[in-house]
């Protein structure tokens, strides 16, 4: 291909590429499949390392990332980014429309009004129709270059549609943001990753926004929805005008803004989203008012911070005031403490609220809570409401300072806090009753053993009459110690019960459903034993790569960390949980009552320990299998893989690339050095 030609395909496969990418991101159409999508794709980046001439500074390529800023620029912006004033109620508003009416001295006038979206404000500046420069609003006259990040938010155009009409050079500005199902899913991996939780979808897009990686960025999924046009030439004369002109040009606008003739519209358009704009794929916190003609606009003009002809309405944070009766404290199954804040009855967002959430010790400390003070409670997008601040103007007289509790509320052992964490533990796991309840209840739930027909009341009941004491003992249990058995069933109040009776036909059932709960696949009881930071997803990981519970019993800190996603944090639970005897006892007992400890297929090749006792070190870059893989089959059949050379070592298995130092240290040990060939001959798949 010459050069000329190559030109002309990359430009053709760019406009191809830009074509997709809007009617997928903008209008919601896939008009192909991703594969072919991928292809296209592949092609134009193939023809780039071809001809690095044509790799135009807005090719589609960009998107994906690669880019490493090491600090980001800081810019001047061309038009300074002014705030908006905030108000949250309705007087302000009146009072900013009779304002807008003084202004205007007896024009006619109309509203934009649009959602404020919570996320981080952007300024995009495009010449000729590519986008030159996103910046960050930073102190409103300076900000951060970001573009290498920008361009790998798919909503943003970098290069805009044939015919798009806009002049040579514009600025448009927006939100940047993340969904709250991206951020969701962002959390639930790091969840499984056993990574600390990010605090909400502001705050994430804000710091992914700053990340010098740009290939993390574009696998954060961010978007974009824009709300405002400027440029020199007067291309447009309403705000409404402006948004039509960057739509047809492909930019993303929410579709939620509305044309309001007077303020009463303004007030119905408040209403209206104060509850549908839960329903949003994204956070909102409020409306934006503007003045539509960018005329009346103009004589208006700005104060020093904000322009006079917009203003930011805020919704209430569905809140509450309410006393504060006392701080009682919850003990969950790992034995972390949580204060619940107990409250005098309060409305709040259609329901009755009397208990919140306190979190921790810091969070008491932080408010400063006495017990007797008025608090705010506060409805966020969770289910539980939580203690945002404290009305110290009404506090009453004399109230003692609150001091948080240095013994367990259930079995008084002391409480003990590790360093750098904020939250409090009981270490009596063994008899402290919640803890023992509480892993109990994982143990039996439908995704670990699935013995549902035994309910909580059943397990205390079991626990109070001491026919078990933990989850093994379920499997020693008699149809004449559940039949007639004795249990409380406690009402909403936490010391009025009744007794019940446990019947022959629920007794029957609860020890058929124990012995059909042997057959649960290992991976379910891995995640039912309960290990802190190893959920359902770990555990599968975990049986896939170690197969039987004897041999991830005996893995290292150092093995661990290597399994393909297990993180330093899930590592040091395991082997915190592994190296307690009480447990590895619990576990024996568990293999010898029958319960499935090894993976289905390890069942199926059991007998296959061709390597068995045999340790190996894995070095360089393989052509077959992958490094993964390879560590996969070595343990597979009975193996061991080890990190570094030492004379004990039995066989060092090179790739390509292995380092001089290594070649060098198995020489001089005398170590069996082999290709991986050699190896897959050791274990017969070389096929
Ligand atoms: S217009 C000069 N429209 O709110 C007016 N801002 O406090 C420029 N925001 O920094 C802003 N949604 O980050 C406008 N529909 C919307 C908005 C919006 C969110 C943010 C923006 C701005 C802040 C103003």
């Amino acid at each position: 291909m010459t050069g000329e030609e190559a030109k002309k395909t990359i430009e053709d496969l760019i406009d191809k590429i830009d074509y997709f990418n809007n009617r997928y991101y903008q209008d919601s159409i896939s008009e192909i499949s991703d594969f072919e999508f991928d292809q296209l794709l592949k092609k134009l980046e193939e023809l780039e390392n071809q001809f690095p001439q044509y790799k135009y500074p807005y090719s589609p390529t960009l998107r994906v990332g690669g880019t490493i800023t090491k600090s980001f620029n800081t810019v001047v912006h061309k038009n300074a980014m002014l705030s908006l004033s905030n108000t949250y109620s309705e007087e302000d508003l009146t009072e900013f429309d009779k304002r807008v009416a003084k202004g205007l001295e007896g024009q006619d006038y109309e509203y934009i009004c649009e959602l404020k979206f919570d996320g981080v404000a952007i300024s995009l500046w495009y010449e000729d129709g590519i986008l030159q420069r996103a910046v960050t609003r930073g102190d409103g006259t300076r900000g951060d270059d970001i573009t290498s990040n920008a361009k790998t938010i798919k909503s943003i155009p970098l290069k805009l549609k044939n015919g798009h009409g806009m002049p040579r050079e514009f600025e448009v500005r927006g939100e940047v943001f993340m969904t709250l199902s991206a951020f969701k899913n962002l959390n639930a991996e790091k969840e499984r990753k056993g990574e600390a939780q990010l605090a909400n979808p502001r705050n994430t897009t804000s710091g992914t926004l700053k990340m010098q990686d740009s290939s993390i960025v574009a696998s954060r999924k961010l978007d974009c929805y824009l709300y405002y046009f400027q440029s020199e030439e007067n291309v447009v004369s309403t705000h409404e005008e402006a948004i039509n002109l960057i739509i047809s040009a492909g930019f993303k606008v929410s579709p939620t803004y509305r044309k309001c003739q007077n303020i009463r519209e303004v007030f119905a358009y408040i209403e209206e989203w104060e509850e549908k704009r839960f329903n949003l794929p994204l956070e909102t916190d409020g409306i934006v008012i503007k003045v539509n003609s960018l005329d009346q606009q103009g004589q208006l003009g700005f104060t020093a911070k904000s322009p006079r002809w917009a203003i930011a309405y805020k919704y209430k944070a569905q809140s509450a005031t309410t006393r504060l009766n006392g701080i009682t404290f919850q003990v969950g199954r790992t034995g972390a403490i949580t204060p619940v804040a107990e409250l005098e009855p309060v409305l709040l967002a259609g329901t009755t609220v009397k208990r919140a959430s306190l979190h921790n010790a810091n969070e008491i400390e932080r408010l400063g809570l006495k017990i007797g003070d008025f608090v705010i409670v506060e409805k966020g997008g969770e289910i539980i409401p939580k203690v945002t601040g404290v009305d110290i103007e009404s506090r009453p007289d004399g109230l003692e300072d609150f001091k948080y509790i240095d013994t367990c509320p259930e079995c008084g052992t002391p409480l003990i806090r590790k360093e750098g964490e904020a939250i409090h533990y009981c270490p009596n796991e063994e008899s402290c009753p919640p803890q023992v309840l509480g892993r109990i209840e994982h143990f039996i739930q439908r995704k670990a053993m699935n013995i549902e027909s035994l309910g909580p009341e059943t397990i205390r009941g079991l626990l109070d009459h001491e026919k078990i004491k933990d989850m093994a003992d379920l499997y020693t249990l008699t149809f004449d110690d559940l039949n007639g058995l004795e249990f409380k069933v406690y009402s909403e109040k936490k010391d009025d019960y009744s007794v019940r009776t446990l019947r022959e036909k629920s007794a029957r059932n609860i020890i058929s459903s124990i012995e059909k709960s042997k057959q649960q696949p290992f991976q379910q009881l891995l995640f039912g034993l309960g290990i802190r930071y190893v959920g359902a997803t770990v555990s599968e990981k975990l049986v896939e790569y170690y197969k039987d519970i004897r041999n991830l019993e005996k893995a290292s800190f150092v093995e661990l960390i290597e399994v393909p996603e297990i993180g330093e944090r899930i590592a040091e639970s395991l082997r915190l949980y592994f190296s307690d005897e009480k447990n590895i006892q619990l576990v024996e007992r568990l293999i010898e009552y029958g319960l499935s400890t090894k993976s289905e297929e390890s069942e199926e090749n059991s007998g296959n320990n061709i390597l068995k006792g045999k340790t190996f070190v894995i070095s360089g870059v393989f052509e077959k299998v992958s490094r993964d893989d390879l560590k996969m089959l070595i343990k597979n059949n009975g193996g061991k893989v080890l990190s570094s050379i030492s004379a004990k070592l039995d066989y060092l298995v090179a790739g390509d690339k292995m380092g001089p130092s290594k070649k060098e240290k198995a020489q001089k040990l005398n170590i069996n050095t082999i290709s991986e060939d050699d190896f897959l001959k050791m274990i017969d798949k070389n096929d």
